[in-house]
């Protein structure tokens, strides 16, 4: 798993260019490995976008830069196999270093909150429609 996060520059970036994360002064990419089709269906200004659920061992990567331009860390989400944890549609939740070094991963409640309100999404945001490529 973080083997993959560490060559994540060679998945598939869904967005055009870095965009303001919904958070905070901070940009984001967007990287996904797997189901890129679905995740594409997937944007924060609507839900229920039926793209029902991406499938399992799809692996989303979310680079956060600093104010000076330089990646300060990646958070993570992998699609994991029926009844890995079914509070939250199966997804392992992770944050790592630039270099893709985990600091911590698994079935992280703490990130729950934020994203369980996306349930029709398959607990989603996506990248809005006119920062996507
Ligand atoms: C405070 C609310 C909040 C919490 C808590 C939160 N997220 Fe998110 N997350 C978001 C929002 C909003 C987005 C959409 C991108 C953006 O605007 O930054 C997002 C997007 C993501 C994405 C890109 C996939 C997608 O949803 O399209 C990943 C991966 C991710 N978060 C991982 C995590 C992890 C890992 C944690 C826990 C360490 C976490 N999130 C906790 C709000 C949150």
């Amino acid at each position: 798993m973080m083997e993959l996060g560490r060559s994540y520059k060679s998945f598939k970036r869904i967005d055009k260019s870095a965009y303001t994360s919904s958070l905070g002064a901070f940009d984001i990419n967007v990287y996904v490995d797997g189901d890129v089709g679905a995740y594409r269906k997937i944007h924060p200004e609507t839900t229920g976008t039926g793209a029902t659920t991406l499938a399992v061992g799809t692996l989303i990567v979310r680079e956060v830069f600093d104010a000076n331009g330089q990646v300060s860390k990646l958070t993570l989400m992998a699609k994991g196999p029926s009844g890995y944890d079914p509070r939250i549609g199966d997804w392992w939740w992770g944050e790592a270093d630039p270099a893709g070094n985990p600091t911590k991963l698994g079935r992280l409640t703490e990130c729950h909150g934020c994203h369980l309100p996306r349930a029709t999404d398959d607990y989603l945001f996506g990248v809005p429609r006119e920062d996507q490529r």
